[in-house]
């Protein structure tokens, strides 16, 4: 740079060492070589400029105000070429993306502070389904859903390995979310219920969340459900003491202070909640820590994590039962009953119906489980058969 300085100032050409620079060279002795080697370095220079512009501009505006973005204005999404309200009330349009379990962890649990929303907010029912692969009673949940458009979100946690392939017209078109190995009984287990939450929590007007799995259905038709969770004055998970071994017994003392023995609960798997407590699960990393380390196998995550945490965070907001039947009836087994096509009886739906016994916002009632599982693929004919007489769709 001084170099240049001077050529400008004394219009000499000459540099520092007085030697000439190729510039001041008379024409003829110019060779074609020496002409190359000039643009080449003004090239360069210019390169050079251009990138460390280019740097400073991307650190400073970001990539989105940069001039690669300008060059490719195709690659940007819509919503930040119109920075309206739009662009955090609306539903992700494509719940594919490439963010890591950290990345969407701590986006889902952003939260506005202002209670009332500045919109006609409609709230939605997030259905998380956690399955190995395929949803045999599909058809079944289609028909629980029709008409009730804007009332609901699904979303679908398969393994990684499982490529799905519904028709554009099926409710479960491409709501399957980015997954993860999982495994019964794991923490990753865990892993995969956040992983659904947090992908439901960005979707602003999903206000309530139940986790259910590919062999579940429903009991009552969609409006029934919508009502009875809406109007619940608490989330629905299940939460006990087992004093025996497979309750307190699992209990390892290293995860005190943190938990103590009397604050350890039991639960069954498939919860509802609400917005607040979905991402009071997501936020925690204290009680995880503990559970990922001390919760091993023949201590199942599944069934302690979330019913232990949430009461020591929030038990009064908990009615501490699931709103998802299961036969336990076979005791001694680690898996409940399973129905295949010859259970699925008009005694069984009745049954589902009657005998029902609960309290309900503090008032006794005779629905308790809006869901039941578990069951199999051969059962979805007769399931379709006695749905609209028992079940109301
Ligand atoms: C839903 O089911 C309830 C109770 O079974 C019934 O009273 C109600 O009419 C049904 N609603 C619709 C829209 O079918
Ligand atoms: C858990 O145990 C620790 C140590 O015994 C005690 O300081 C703490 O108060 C207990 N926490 C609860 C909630 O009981
Ligand atoms: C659930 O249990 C907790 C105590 O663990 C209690 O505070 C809460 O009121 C219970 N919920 C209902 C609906 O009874
Ligand atoms: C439900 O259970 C409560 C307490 O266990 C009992 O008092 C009540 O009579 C039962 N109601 C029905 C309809 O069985």
């Amino acid at each position: 740079m001084e170099n240049g300085k001077e050529v400008a100032l004394d219009g000499n050409r000459t540099n520092q060492k007085g030697t000439l620079l190729p510039v001041s060279m008379p024409k003829k002795k110019g060779t074609f070589l020496e002409r190359l080697l000039q643009l080449l370095t003004l090239f360069l220079g210019f390169c050079f400029i251009f990138s460390v512009v280019s740097v400073y501009m991307i650190r400073h505006y970001g990539a989105n105000n940069s001039l690669v973005a300008n060059l490719y204005p195709s690659l940007q999404p819509c919503a930040d070429e119109n920075p309206s309200l739009d662009r955090w009330i609306k539903p992700p349009s494509n719940l594919l993306h490439s963010m890591s379990d950290q990345e969407l962890f701590w986006r889902a649990t952003m939260a506005p502070r202002i209670k009332k929303y500045p919109f006609d907010r409609v709230p939605k029912i997030a259905f998380m389904f956690l399955t190995k692969g395929p949803m045999p009673l599909a058809p079944l949940w289609e028909r629980f859903f029709k008409g009730h458009d804007g009332f609901y979100s699904i979303y679908v946690h398969s393994l990684p390995s499982f490529q799905a392939d519904y028709p554009k017209t099926s409710v479960f078109y491409r709501r399957q979310v980015p997954s993860q190995m999982t495994e019964w009984g794991e923490i990753s287990l865990c892993d995969a219920e956040k992983r659904l939450l947090s992908n439901a929590l960005l979707d602003i007007n999903n206000e309530w969340f139940v986790l259910l799995s590919e062999s579940c259905i429903p009991l009552y038709n969609f409006s029934l459900v919508y009502k009875y969770i809406s109007k619940s004055r608490h989330s629905f998970v299940s939460v006990f003491d087992d004093p025996g071994p497979d309750g307190r017994g699992r209990y390892n003392s290293r995860m005190a202070p943190e938990v103590n023995i009397t604050e350890w609960q039991k639960g069954s798997q498939w919860f509802e909640v609400n917005r607040k407590l979905a991402i009071s699960i997501v936020a925690d990393t204290k009680f995880y820590a503990k559970f990922a380390e001390f919760c091993r196998q023949p201590c199942y995550g599944d069934e302690h994590y979330i019913p232990t945490m949430l009461t020591i965070q929030a038990a009064d907001q908990l009615a501490n039962r699931s709103i998802t039947w299961v036969d336990w009836s076979k005791r001694g087994e680690a898996h409940p009953a399973t129905f295949g096509a010859a259970d699925v009886t008009e005694q069984l739906m009745k049954g589902f119906l009657e005998n029902q016994n609960c309290t309900y916002n503090d008032e006794p009632s005779s629905i308790c489980y809006l869901f039941a599982r578990k069951f199999t693929p051969p059962t979805l004919e007769p399931l379709l058969l006695l749905a609209p007489k028992y079940l109301g769709y």
